[in-house]
């Protein structure tokens, strides 16, 4: 291991414009905004706008008409979605159905690739489920027309709003691994389409993004707040990290935890199970916080967004196989921001020590 940079902690690989994740503050500012300021308060297409000024010389003020016919155009790729792709895992699927979009580095690709992860998981899930896809409605926003897409129904108003929240809450969030994969790819000049399927490649991963499932899991094993204790020791002894918890870059509390957290108990205001599956989670949180803190007094290890991401698509109606399909719906304007970054700077191409052997000396 190189001294310091083990998994590259701490190395500053690129300048950006888009946003900073503090670490210590446990704080979060996208484009000159903290999270606080943006999650609840702003559209996913005012976020994603944000994200893009810039970077496109013919965006719309407005990218809600744009982006819903996006929505409508990708969905004619839904007709290559045939049994043998619906049985892979969503995120698999989505990810090959993205794969048939053309790359390019013009705004209507961006628009396409924005649309594409809403569009197509929600046409996975559906054909998974047994029931027809459902054709965008290009007419609303993004978030209302996901959840439309999903249940064949409009959706509350509150539930529409929990999901932009979510969306708009982790569009976009420092150099984390999907977000480098996607810089490096945009750096060589490959195209967005081929940025944002590294984006959802890395994204998958369960120390990433696939992690809010297994949180479901583990609340599922636990069953009851009296159980917590026993299930978490038990689950630490065997080896297992706690999913949901502990972050490279926060040592203090996830600010998107909190977000989130506030976007579930809003929507739990009109729902008789919501409060009590809440109270419950809150109380494996707690019993999870101290158990990391007496096993690993020197790490820092606090919530992080997957916790309540967990609970909040749970309480969506999104099957915890989808759990990473939708942070992709969300986190795709930042990939697609910061590939267009990226891909007005240098070539990456950093090195490696080579620690293997060498070639015999010819005798
Ligand atoms: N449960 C138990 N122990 C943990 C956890 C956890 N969730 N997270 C870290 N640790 C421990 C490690 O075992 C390690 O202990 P050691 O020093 O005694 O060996 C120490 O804390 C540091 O862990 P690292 O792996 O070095 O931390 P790193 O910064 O590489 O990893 C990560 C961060 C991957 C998020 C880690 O905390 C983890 O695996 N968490 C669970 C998965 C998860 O929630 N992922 C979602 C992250 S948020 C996101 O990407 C959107």
């Amino acid at each position: 291991m190189i001294d310091g940079i083990d998994g590259l902690e701490g190395v500053v690989a690129a300048e950006t414009v888009l946003s900073d994740v503090d670490g210590l503050a446990g704080r979060l500012v996208i484009r000159g905004h903290s999270l606080d300021e943006l999650a609840g308060r702003t559209t996913y297409e005012e976020a994603a706008r944000l994200l893009l000024d810039g970077f496109f010389d013919d965006l719309p003020e407005d990218l809600a008409p744009v982006l819903g016919a996006a929505r409508a155009e990708v969905f004619a790729e839904v007709a290559a979605l045939d049994d043998r792709l619906a049985r892979l895992p969503p995120t698999e699927a989505m990810r090959a159905l993205t794969a048939r979009l053309p790359d390019g580095d013009d705004l209507a690709t961006a628009l396409r690739l924005i649309a594409a992860p809403a569009v197509f998981s929600a046409a996975v899930l559906r054909r998974r489920a047994g029931e027809a896809p459902v054709a965008p409605d290009p007419t609303l926003r993004q978030a209302a027309d996901i959840l439309r897409m999903l249940r064949g129904r409009a959706p509350s108003e509150a539930e529409a709003a929990a999901l932009d929240t979510y969306l708009v809450t982790v569009c976009d969030h420092g150099l984390n691994a999907s977000t480098f994969t996607a810089r490096v790819i945009a750096s060589t000049h490959a195209g967005l389409t081929s940025a944002i399927l590294g984006g959802i490649g890395a994204l998958k991963g369960p120390l990433h993004g696939g992690a809010p499932g297994p949180v479901i899991e583990m609340l599922d094993g636990i069953g009851s707040p009296a159980n917590a204790r026993a299930w978490i020791e038990a689950a630490l002894d065997r080896g297992d990290r706690l999913m949901g918890f502990g972050h490279r870059v926060y040592k203090v509390r996830d600010p998107r935890a909190d977000a989130l957290k506030r976007a579930v108990r809003a929507l739990g205001e009109g729902s008789n199970a919501l409060p009590g599956r809440l109270a419950f989670a809150e109380a494996v949180e707690q019993a999870a916080l101290a158990i990391l803190k007496d096993r690993k007094p020197d790490r820092s290890l606090q919530t992080n967004v997957e916790f309540y991401t967990a609970l909040l698509l749970e309480a969506l109606a999104f099957p915890p196989s989808a759990f990473t399909c939708a942070f992709a719906m969300g986190r795709v304007a930042g990939w697609v921001a910061h590939a267009r970054e990226a891909r007005a700077g240098r070539l990456i191409r950093p090195q490696s020590r080579y620690v293997g052997p060498w070639p015999k000396a010819a005798a």
